[in-house]
């Protein structure tokens, strides 16, 4: 008990010194976190490359160097990746070995079940309830209800792949997105 009112608390510092950097470290990380949204309005997309979206990255967290991950895949693959919001959020692998310019959202639109991509079978099979989705992600066979959500795929100048929201018409059914 003597020992926590005693000097070892903060054994190379003075209590007002202590304190007032405390104080300080408030201030400033205040001050930041409300500068940061002004900061970031003032930077030009460009600037960031990923106009709001994220950086694509497996499973390790790595970003994803995008003709390593070709030398490693083969056409028609579906690969996982972490993707906005760190949903899990495939990678479409063209026949061609070239990177589809949308990624797929792997959640079951049903009950939110990660959905397998079945190369054999050319779908995304959902092993909770049977659900099925095309090799674009469109839903071929209930229970659930929608279609995966999409995302944009970019492929990057330093070779690495960027995620965007997708805001415009759902390609596979003409919609409008039901995600955005
Ligand atoms: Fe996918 Fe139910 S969660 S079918």
């Amino acid at each position: 008990m003597a020992q926590l009112s005693g000097s070892a608390d903060v054994p190379d510092m003075g209590r007002r010194q202590f304190m007032n950097l405390l104080t300080f470290g408030a201030v400033t990380g205040t001050a930041l976190g409300a500068l940061y949204p002004v900061v970031k309005f003032f930077i030009p997309p460009s600037t960031g490359g990923t106009s709001g979206g994220v950086i694509a990255k497996d499973e390790l967290g790595n970003d994803i160097v995008v003709s390593q991950f070709l030398a490693k895949h083969n056409g028609n693959d579906r690969v996982l990746a972490q993707g906005l919001k760190g949903d899990p959020t495939y990678i479409v692998v063209e026949s061609d070995k070239t990177i589809a310019n949308y990624g797929i959202n792997s959640i079951c639109t049903h009950l939110g079940c990660v959905v397998p991509w079945n190369v054999a079978e050319n779908k995304f099979k959902c092993p909770c309830h049977g659900s099925q989705y095309d090799s674009t992600g469109k839903v071929v066979r209930g229970p659930a209800p929608l279609s995966l959500a999409l995302v944009h795929a970019t492929v990057m100048e330093d070779d690495k792949l960027s995620f965007t929201n997708w805001k415009e018409t759902d390609f596979r059914t003409g919609k409008k997105p039901w995600w955005s």
